[in-house]
Parts: structure tokens; sequence; C-alpha cells
């Protein structure tokens, strides 16, 4: 059975003004799908062909396999992270531990701004629990992801591959990193506690 690429768990213009539909059928219709095209090819008749998305992560030498398969598992995760009914702040057990790690939810989001304008090219922010429980904000560049960082469970993250912002922002990442505020899916991000 090939890797599948997921639907959005939303329709394409429900994140808009946001993220406009424009974005995601390109992000999720064209970058995401070509990176699963691409996937398939590559673990055909390999190894590689009978193992989850997660195992070929784990395995994948650095290279073509390896940024094929992360790209999957990231945008998958990202879709997560975004929802027509996010935004606000988030509440309950995420917020406490948000303020234990962070000082406050402000503390966090400029943190995760700064880093997420501060990956140099392409690359993503991310909000993980390490394997002391304690929250971090980490930036990863290309394909990586916390999956290959020991002890590191993802929590939220936000895509700044240009590719992510380029139609609605152009060259202005802080702008989407504002939008993505709107829409931003606490409720996932808690469920990943
Ligand atoms: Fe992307």
């Amino acid at each position: 059975m090939p890797l599948q690429l997921p639907e959005l768990p939303y329709p394409e213009n429900a994140l808009a003004p946001h993220v406009s539909a424009e974005t995601l059928e390109l992000h999720h219709g064209k970058h995401h799908a070509k990176y699963v095209q691409t996937l398939n090819e590559l673990v055909s008749g390999t190894k590689h062909a009978k193992q989850s998305l997660e195992e070929i992560v784990h395995s994948a030498d650095p290279g073509p396999l390896f940024n094929n398969a992360g790209q999957h598992w990231n945008h998958s995760f990202y879709w997560q992270c975004l929802s027509p009914d996010g935004g606000a702040d988030p509440t309950g057990t995420l917020r406490k531990e948000i303020e234990k790690s962070f000082g406050s939810v402000d503390d966090f989001r400029t943190k995760f701004a700064e880093a997420a304008t501060e990956v140099f090219g392409s690359g993503w922010a991310w909000l993980v629990k390490d394997g002391s429980g304690k929250l971090l904000v980490i930036r990863t560049a290309n394909a990586e992801n916390p999956l290959i960082h020991k002890g590191q469970k993802a929590l939220l993250t936000c895509d700044v591959w240009e590719h992510a912002y380029y139609v609605d922002h152009r060259n202005e990442r802080e702008k989407y990193l504002d939008a993505f505020w709107n829409v931003v899916n606490w409720d996932f991000a808690a469920s990943q506690l």
C-alpha cells in the first residue's frame, strides 16, 4: 500500500483570510503531494516499502529519502496545527505547561515567532516536550523534525518554507506568523501533550 496524501482536515477556503485557499491548494495539493509521490517512488522495491512513515523517517540516511519522508510527516502534522476554529489562547493543562516553561503565553508566542523568523532559508519552528516533560521551542532546517531528536515529542509546528507564505505575504514571514496565531489549533497541541 503506497503512502497516501492525507486529506486536509478542513476545506481549502476555511482558513481565509489568514491562510488563503490558493496557498492551501498549492501547499497541500502540489508541494505536499509531490513529497508523497517522490517518497513512494524512492521506497518502491526497497526495504523501506513495507515500513510506516515514522519508521522510514527513523531509518533513512540523510538525502532524498529522508527529505521526502520528513516533509511528508511534517506537513501531515502541520495541517493539524491549523484550524478554522483556532486562535485565541490555549487553555487547561497546555496553558499551565506553557506558563511553567516560558513564563506566559505571550512570552511563548514571542519565542516561537523568533525561532520561526530566525530559520535561515527553509525549515520549521516547533513546540516540543523533552524527555523531562519540559516544553521547548526549537527550529529545524529543511525536512528535519523532532522525531529524530531523542526524547522530543512534537506538540505544534509552523512551516516556514517560503511556499507556506509567499502567495499571501510575499517575503514577509513575520506577517505569516501573525496570521498563524489566528488559526493555531491549540486543541491539537494539547492532544499531543
Ligand atoms: Fe511546506
